[in-house]
């Protein structure tokens, strides 16, 4: 991983790495006198249209956040229905990601999904493991805090003498244990559905991520409001705790 705080990362006009959450599609089916997952559902056109705009601009990595680890307090009739969803699009959406060369990884507490879940998400990584296009990951029962708690029981079970000694532990020795230690910091993050807060998104990886706030619903996010959302990055002038000054010496 790419550290920001530990080198000044490479940053460009079209961000390598875009982290989306994915909210307001009960709000968008309410307002249509639908039911909340009428608005789950419409949400998936938005996720597929986002992975071909992607894919089509050159944007290396994009990691949605699909279902929290707080998302379990939900009635549990949504809960189920989500679930049931994510298993239909990983059979039915599978091909066409494979076909368009697309990488795609889940992350998070795998564990507590159901055996056939579990089983869809194994071989939908296996199929495209080795595919070079866009690095399409999916964060489902993730937590940010879980994230770190993982990544620390990892560094310590392959390096218990740094339990005697965390003096010695340092910042890489943590990240690479974390789920994305493959991809870059996201360059760019985006919140739809009005939210101005992370809600356990990635805590790690957000540290010097620029974040773009809109309040355009998920199942309404197309191709214009996401040109607006990279519209909103271009004019952005990441310092990574340097001077103004400083950047224009260097540029
Ligand atoms: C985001 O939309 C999708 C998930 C969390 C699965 P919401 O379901 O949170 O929609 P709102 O925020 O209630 O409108
Ligand atoms: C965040 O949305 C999680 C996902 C989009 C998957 P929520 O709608 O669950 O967030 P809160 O509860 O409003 O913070
Ligand atoms: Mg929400």
């Amino acid at each position: 991983m790419h550290s920001s705080t530990q080198i000044i990362p490479e940053t460009g006009v079209i961000p390598r790495h875009v982290a989306v959450i994915m909210d307001g599609n009960g709000r968008w089916a309410k307002a249509r006198g639908l039911p909340r997952v009428a608005g789950h559902k419409k949400g998936v056109d938005s996720v597929r249209a986002l992975v071909r705009a992607c894919g089509r601009r050159g944007i290396q990595f994009l990691t949605l956040f699909a279902f929290s680890s707080e998302n379990w307090r939900r009635p549990p009739d949504e809960v189920s229905w989500l679930m049931t969803l994510f298993m239909s699009l990983l059979e039915r959406e599978i091909r066409n990601l494979h076909r368009n060369k697309v990488r795609l990884r889940i992350v998070g507490d795998l564990t507590a999904f159901e055996p056939k879940l579990q089983q869809l998400i194994q071989n939908a990584q296996a199929l495209t493991s080795t595919n070079q296009g866009l690095n399409l990951t999916i964060a489902a029962n993730y937590g940010g805090r879980w994230d770190i708690l993982q990544a620390v029981r990892g560094m310590l079970a392959s390096k218990p003498e740094l339990a005697r000694q965390p003096q010695l532990i340092g910042e890489a020795d943590l990240s690479s244990f974390l789920t994305m230690a493959d991809a870059p910091e996201p360059d760019l993050f985006i919140r739809t559905g009005g939210e101005q807060r992370i809600s356990n998104f990635l805590l790690w990886h957000l540290a010097y991520t620029e974040l773009y706030f809109t309040d355009t619903l998920w199942p309404d996010f197309d191709e214009e409001a996401f040109a607006c959302a990279l519209h909103s990055y271009r004019a952005r002038e990441r310092r990574f705790g340097r001077t103004s000054e400083q950047l224009r010496v260097e540029s």
